[in-house]
């Protein structure tokens, strides 16, 4: 198949990438002339394990290009849209700018034929809007939510755990299209759903929403367990074995964070409301007070830890990033504990393996060190709250030897609790400790 890809971000750079590695020509478009050079280079403008390789290798084998035209998508018969749906800056609504600006500059390129497939993650309803306007050429429109995760991009795009069409009733010469673009995957026995463009708009919102919820649950538990003296991982050990109910993202923490689950269930509810639904979703306005909470729970306990205070004391802040094996910083709940306890005037030094330069753009006012040794050394207190390998993986008899007070705030529950303890630590987890 002939595909362009609109938008080279998280989602269209792998994209990109793996459809040319399933056989595809494909060129990948976007405005950002900086990223379509790295891009065209071989190099990833962030950090996904294994997409330098599934770059390289696509470039290589002439199948893959990047360009800031757009007259290159003439070329293409599957044009997919895989640019970004931010928070908007004075809500919770998704700001549908760069969707509406990739069609408009896509329509005088498509006709009879072509299919456009949406990916980006869109208010239920943009997609019968957006039809009008495409239908009107001749092309089609299917929507194609996506469900990768950072991290694992690469895996997900290549081998995903279900396909969603989302299309006018009947189109079925649109769908047979996506077959052939997905023709590895579907080999492979991969589910296939074909649906109308509400119902696959809103299988996306909902599975983020149902992950966000998930994640709350176990720490509006955490908070119980604290109240209680019990251990929110050993509740999430017993009732995870229940299988209706799966152990899978029940791992109390600081919270979720990232591109996607926040600002997903905002315009989620946003969304809703304007419906006149909003009462249906009020209760992710409660997962996402939760979720907060949990990251103003780490500096109460870093102050009680302290004496009342962090004023002054060096803390070594273990992660950056919303989670491990990412570079983004995006609402991530890490970056923001950094920043409130230096806003409470410790002295912050924070480490990452991969996200410093990100989290020194947000925050320049913090010290950044990559080598986890440099922020431990001399610190009144260790903070981990990304659970990188690096982290979890610390001795914790060499690690006291470098601090100058042996107290561990655990804010993803991912230490050996009971090492550290023996090693001396004063160890305090998030619901449990
Ligand atoms: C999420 C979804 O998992 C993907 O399916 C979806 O495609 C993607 O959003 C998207 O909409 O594009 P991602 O943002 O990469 O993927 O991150 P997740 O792996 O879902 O993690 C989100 C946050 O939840 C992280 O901050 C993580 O640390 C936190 N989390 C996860 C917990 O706090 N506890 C858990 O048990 C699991």
């Amino acid at each position: 198949m002939r595909i362009s890809v609109i938008g080279c971000g998280y989602l269209g750079a792998v994209h990109a990438s793996a459809m040319a590695k399933l056989g595809h020509d494909v060129v990948g478009i976007d405005v950002d002339t900086a990223k379509i050079d790295r891009l065209s280079a071989g190099e990833p403008p962030f950090f996904e394990p294994g997409l330098p390789e599934l770059l390289t290798a696509s470039i290589a084998s002439g199948r893959l290009r990047f360009t800031t035209d757009v007259a290159a998508a003439a070329e293409a018969t599957v044009h997919f849209i895989a640019v970004g749906t931010p928070q908007t800056a004075d809500g919770n609504a998704a700001d549908l700018r760069f969707v509406n600006a990739a069609i408009d500059e896509l329509l005088p390129y498509i006709g009879p034929g072509h299919v456009i497939a949406g990916k980006s993650t869109v208010p239920v309803g943009t997609a019968a809007r957006l039809a009008e306007r495409i239908e009107a050429t001749g092309a089609r429109l299917v929507w194609n939510p996506e469900f990768l995760r950072e991290g694992y991009a690469v895996h997900d795009t290549v081998e995903p755990d279900r396909l969603v069409y989302g299309l006018r009733a009947g189109d079925e010469a649109s769908a047979a299209v996506l077959d052939e673009v997905y023709a590895h995957a579907l080999e492979l026995g991969t589910p296939r759903i074909v649906t109308d463009f509400a119902t696959a708009e809103l299988v996306k919102v909902s599975a983020n929403a149902f992950l966000a919820t998930k994640i709350s649950f176990i720490n509006a538990m955490a908070e119980i367990a604290e109240a209680t003296g019990a251990d929110v991982t050993q509740l999430a050990d017993a009732i995870g074995h229940d299988t209706r109910i799966g152990r899978r993202f029940l791992n109390a923490g600081v919270g979720f964070g990232g591109g996607c689950l926040p600002k997903d269930i905002r315009a989620f509810t946003a969304r809703a409301e304007e419906l006149g639904r909003g009462e249906s979703v009020a209760f992710l306005k409660e997962v996402d007070s939760i979720n907060l909470r949990r990251r103003r729970r780490v500096a109460d306990l870093a102050m009680a830890e302290l004496g009342g205070s962090v004023n002054g004391k060096k803390i070594a802040v273990l992660g950056v990033t919303f989670k491990p094996h990412s570079d983004d910083v995006r609402d991530s709940p890490a970056l923001d504990v950094a920043v409130s306890l230096k806003g409470l005037g410790a002295h912050v030094v924070a480490a990452d393996p991969k996200g410093v330069a990100n989290a020194r753009l947000r925050h320049p006012q913090l010290d950044y060190v990559e080598d986890a040794t440099d922020a431990l050394s001399g610190a009144d207190l260790v903070v981990l709250v990304t659970e990188w390998p690096e982290y979890t993986g610390l001795d914790p008899v060499a690690t006291r030897e470098l601090v100058a007070g042996a107290i561990v705030i655990d804010g993803r529950n991912a230490l050996d609790r009971d090492a550290w303890i023996a090693a001396g630590w004063r160890y305090r987890g998030m619901g449990r400790d």
